[in-house]
């Protein structure tokens, strides 16, 4: 073969694998190689809204290694709305000196210093959703920004946005983080507006679907300003059946944080919350004062069984197989074939619900071993079904295994 055929069937070769690469899969995910499972952390806007400081978040960081809930899994300390005021003359965002007298990068330090990473908040509009300047048209130099301080993860919202289509507006800093060369994981928050289960696994590594968690168990509640409205713990759950597909390693759906041990439902009904949260496949980030904790809220939040069921390696998001008036069973299918089962009762009364292994995809003969997670005890083999004594608002996971 001459020089010229030669280079003739490098260069068709080199075409093909363009093409074949371009049309390849429609979505290709995006894949900054982070949150391969859920993002687990903190974040201060549920329990302390604008109230952020540097003291307070050092002490969070301190709090989240001391309470445990570091060896449980919690990495990432995010600093929600109203930690910045203004932009330098250069149009450099500026922290509200006030309250981080330091900085951020020495807070980054002192989080990083903690073996935590550092999270912060912005958002695509020109203002904030507490109207602190957004980052629309300062994407790059934002970003930049916050990779010298050290941030490892990125809230980003989307109030003041306007007329902005999400689509762009989300792919724009993500390029910009991605120009920065440091891995930063992006938490999209655009409240499911635009439906980004359809479109964002090339853009984020998690997204919101809804609009944003009340701390309370059922119904929308308005909005202090009169709007309407934040969600409930179960209008969340109910929004998320049929996204399931959307979910896998490194792009997540997110239906907002943590409201475990605020103060607006008892102790069982956030073992639902955490639950069910640990079985949608969810970011476990939590939003209470970690300071402070109850030793009941503190079994709920580190409870290592239920954290592997939501941070199980073939991140397959659970989905809900029955629903029998206030009973329901949910079924999350894990890495090593077995699976994780929620028993749900959303009524007022105890009642008895009944899994059958046919919903959980095995063979009704299969003699399957079942183990209670929250109760920490191996329940024995059983034939074909499982029934369970739950009671109102109460979850029973269970791990079915063949
Ligand atoms: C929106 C988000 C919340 C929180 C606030 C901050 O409402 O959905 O999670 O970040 O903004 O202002």
């Amino acid at each position: 073969m001459n020089r010229s055929s030669f280079l003739k069937i490098i260069f068709l070769f080199s075409c093909v694998v363009v093409l074949l690469a371009t049309f390849s899969g429609e979505s290709r995910a995006w894949d900054n190689g982070l949150a391969l499972t859920p993002p687990m952390g903190w974040n201060s806007w549920n329990k302390f809204g604008c109230n952020v400081s540097e003291d307070m978040i050092k002490s969070m960081a301190d709090a989240m290694v001391s309470s445990g809930m570091k060896d449980a899994g919690y990495q990432y300390v995010v600093i929600d709305d109203c930690w910045q005021v203004s932009r330098d003359e250069n149009g450099f965002i500026l922290a509200d000196e006030k309250r981080f007298p330091s900085g951020i990068k020495a807070l980054a330090g002192y989080v990083h210093s903690k073996g935590l990473k550092f999270g912060i908040y912005s958002d695509a509009g020109k203002k904030t959703c507490a109207g602190r300047p957004g980052s629309q048209g300062h994407e790059f130099q934002d970003a930049i920004q916050y990779a010298r301080w050290g941030v490892d993860y990125l809230k980003y919202d989307w109030c003041n946005t306007d007329t902005r289509n999400a689509q762009e507006a989300y792919s724009t800093m993500r390029d910009a983080l991605a120009a920065t060369g440091r891995p930063i994981v992006f938490s999209m928050c655009e409240w499911g507006t635009a439906k980004p289960w359809q479109w964002a696994q090339s853009i984020g590594n998690l997204w919101r679907t809804t609009g944003d968690i009340n701390d309370h168990w059922e119904g929308k509640k308005k909005w202090p300003d009169g709007g309407c409205c934040s969600l409930g713990m179960l209008d969340i759950v109910d929004m998320q059946v049929g996204l399931e597909g959307a979910a896998g390693p490194g792009h997540w759906n997110d239906p907002d944080m943590l409201e475990v041990g605020n103060g607006g439902m008892t102790n069982l009904e956030y073992r639902s919350h955490f639950s069910l949260w640990t079985m949608l496949a969810a970011p476990l980030i939590a939003g209470n004062d970690l300071r402070s904790m109850t030793p009941e809220t503190k079994a709920i939040l580190t409870n290592k069984e239920v954290i592997a069921i939501n941070q199980d390696a073939l991140g397959s998001q659970g989905r809900r197989v029955r629903k029998d008036g206030d009973k329901e069973i949910w079924v999350k299918q894990l890495k090593d074939g077995s699976r994780a089962v929620i028993l749900f009762n959303r009524g007022a009364a105890e009642t008895e619900i009944s899994v059958n292994w046919t919903d959980l995809g095995y063979p009704e003969h299969l003699s399957a071993s079942v183990r209670d997670l929250w109760a920490a005890k191996d329940l024995g083999k059983f034939s074909g079904k499982y029934s369970a004594k739950v009671a109102s608002h109460e979850t029973v996971v269970l791990r079915v295994t063949p």
